[in-house]
């Protein structure tokens, strides 16, 4: 499966990372890189600290787009820490960024394989709207895309509606839903039930032992952030559930939706409006994964990560 990963990394990017190294059945064809939760030049950086990490050199890393397409730039660093990788340290990368940007190298690597190539998008998705502005046709060949954006039911995680990689850019999702494009949601209705804790750390025995440091430190941070700010114990780790469902489509029960996303709302902006009822008439434009197997996929996420 031919794939391209679009990412803010943030500490739930980077174990999203760490899993797709661990699925061989995925062929990530690129790694686009976004603002989000932190500045896409701090991303950009952390993503080429994880690819060497993890000997994912082979694959291009692109920047992408600093701000969002239309309201002011948002970071998250009291979620991700000022680096973006909690406490988690890496050395300074040694590899660096090809020519094309995101935007660019999304439409270069789609026209060459039409047809075939999903995104696995798990940051705000500005990248992909700049390249379906760019080239408008590109949507019909373009596979599908899995986003882990917005929330139906569950409170929001960036304002009491909104869920942070929809609130970062609300109108490159509006793009994204009305392009037409096969899209799976993977929204904070399932990611918020998928807590990593200190005992699934635990589990971590005989993981190489730098990936499980990683893992270890990152989550640290994060797990700081879920109880200071939400008083959870865990961290939900949204990014990587949104990365399993591409190997393993189980994990979650999709339901058909009419989805439209609030640009101008007074207290809703960048809250998903999901037509549970069909009063609009509007065929869906997206699967949204509205349940999923927490034990079976924390299961799959350790026993995989196991295997590097
Ligand atoms: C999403 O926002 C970011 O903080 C995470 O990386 C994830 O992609 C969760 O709302
Ligand atoms: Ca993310």
């Amino acid at each position: 499966m031919k794939v391209i990963l679009d990412t803010d990394p943030g500490i739930d990017d980077a174990l999203a990372f760490v899993l797709l190294k661990a699925m061989p059945e995925i062929k990530l064809q690129a790694i686009t890189v976004t603002h989000g939760n932190t500045t896409v030049e701090k991303s950009t950086t952390n993503a080429l600290k994880l690819v060497e990490l993890l000997g994912m050199q082979d694959i291009p890393v692109a920047i992408g787009a600093n701000q969002p397409l239309v309201k002011a730039l948002s970071v998250a660093e009291e979620t991700h820490g000022d680096t973006g990788l909690g406490h988690a340290v890496l050395p300074p990368p040694t590899i660096t960024v090809v020519k094309e940007n995101a935007a660019n190298l999304i439409i270069e690597i789609v026209n060459a394989n039409p047809g075939e190539v999903t995104i696995l998008c798990i940051g705000p998705v500005t990248n992909l709207a700049l390249a379906l502005l760019k080239e408008p046709s590109l949507r019909k060949k373009i596979k599908s895309v899995v986003s882990m954006a917005g929330t139906i039911h569950y409170p929001g995680n960036a304002t009491p509606s909104s869920e942070y990689n929809v609130f970062c850019d609300p109108e490159s999702f509006d793009i994204l839903l009305h392009s037409g494009i096969d899209l799976t949601i993977v929204p904070l209705d399932v990611t918020y039930q998928c807590l990593f804790t200190k005992d699934h750390v635990a589990r971590l025995k005989g993981v190489r032992a730098d990936i499980a440091e990683f893992i270890d430190r990152s989550t640290a941070f994060y797990m700081e952030f879920h109880a200071e700010y939400q008083g959870i114990q865990g961290c939900a780790i949204n990014d990587p559930l949104a990365a399993a469902i591409l190997v393993k489509p189980e994990l979650v029960t999709l339901r058909d939706y009419y989805l439209d996303v609030e640009l101008h709302g007074d207290f809703t902006t960048a809250k998903i409006s999901a037509d549970h009822f069909n009063a609009t008439g509007n065929p869906p434009n997206a699967k949204v994964a509205m349940e999923v197997d927490v034990e079976a996929f924390m299961d799959f996420f350790i026993e995989r990560v196991k295997l590097l």
